[in-house]
């Protein structure tokens, strides 16, 4: 193995720590005939920007001692009670296979530790072998598997017919009052809220709810790759689907043991990317009713 120190990322590693996870995300897709899920260097670049600059994240860059280059990078994301681990990324041309990997997981898993958090979750490429093994070998434990869907929702059976927004429900975008009965929503279904997530899709406009005989019966922060979401039905999350209507590549993950949900996506039009195995250490409630897991958990 290279001779490496780790450090807490900084801002200035935006550039080359989102070269090194846009080169790693790229090789390891091709090599498994995938499309890569990030469409350019410049998108890898920017995603990891905002995750060194933001205070919800802990970063830590793996630095060849000899080079001073960058040769990995691992992120925390610990706004909340449980943490969300991703992306990891070692430089596939000169890091990979030998431990770097393993030392920062290792290393995001102290933190997690230190801060008393109850859980530490991530979703892994199925394809990918090696994030499968290592993170098995440190103890994550798999809790299913999710279909990444993306596309248009229209009627496959009557062509472009948009499919209407499912009865007795409506929408609309979430609002600061609505986050208690929210978080009640959550905890009712994985035992712990995830309050600062949706606070911030809530500041990025990002957030819906459904709203049924009065009440709020789900709400999303995107039906997206990094959004999650709850429900009490599946009725309400087609809801939610139904009024996003575009969804954008890579898309938002379906549980696959929710059949019914996954055979509804697709008869409406849905796609899959991939799919992906839910990982967890630490606490964990097998969920009471649908939701849809982020990219992180
Ligand atoms: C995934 C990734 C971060 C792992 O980092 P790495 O430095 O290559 O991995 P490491 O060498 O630290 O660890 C790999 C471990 O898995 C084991 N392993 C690898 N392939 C294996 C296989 N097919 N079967 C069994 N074990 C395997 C290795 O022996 C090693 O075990 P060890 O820690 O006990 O020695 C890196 O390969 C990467 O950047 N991949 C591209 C981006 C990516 O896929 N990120 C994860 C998305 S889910």
């Amino acid at each position: 193995m290279p001779s490496v120190h780790l450090r807490e990322g900084q801002p200035k590693d935006s550039s080359e720590a989102g070269l090194v996870c846009y080169f790693a995300f790229k090789d390891v897709a091709e090599k498994n005939n995938m499309r890569p899920e990030l469409h350019s260097a410049d998108d890898s670049i920017k995603a990891v920007a905002s995750k060194l600059a933001s205070s919800h994240v802990y970063s830590v860059v793996a630095i060849d001692k000899k080079s001073g280059k960058i040769l990995g990078s691992n992120f925390l994301h610990e706004e909340d009670h449980i943490c969300g681990v991703g992306p990891i990324s070692v430089d596939p041309a000169d890091g990979q296979n030998l431990g770097l990997g393993r030392m920062l997981m290792e290393d995001v898993l102290r933190r997690a530790a230190e801060r008393n958090k109850a859980g530490v979750r991530l979703l892994q490429d199925c394809f990918n072998m090696r994030s499968l093994a290592l993170y098995s070998k440190l103890g994550f434990r798999g809790r299913g598997t999710t279909a990444v869907l993306h596309g248009a929702v229209v009627h496959a059976k009557k062509g472009s017919d948009v499919i209407a927004i499912p009865s007795g429900c409506k929408t609309r975008k979430c609002i600061e009052s609505d986050v208690e009965a929210c978080c009640k929503l959550c905890v009712s279904i994985h035992g712990h809220d995830r309050r600062n997530d949706l606070m911030q899709a809530i500041e990025h406009r990002k957030s819906f709810v459904v709203l049924r005989e009065g009440r709020i019966t789900a709400y999303t922060t995107g039906l997206t790759y990094n959004g999650h979401s709850v429900a009490e039905s599946n009725h309400d999350l087609k809801a939610l689907i139904v009024s996003a209507g575009d969804i954008m590549y890579p898309g938002f993950h379906c549980p696959v043991d929710n059949g019914e949900l996954l055979q509804w996506c697709l008869e409406s039009g849905l796609a899959i990317t991939k799919c992906m195995t839910m990982m967890s250490i630490g606490m964990y409630n097998n969920p009471s009713k649908p939701y849809l897991p982020s990219v992180c958990f």
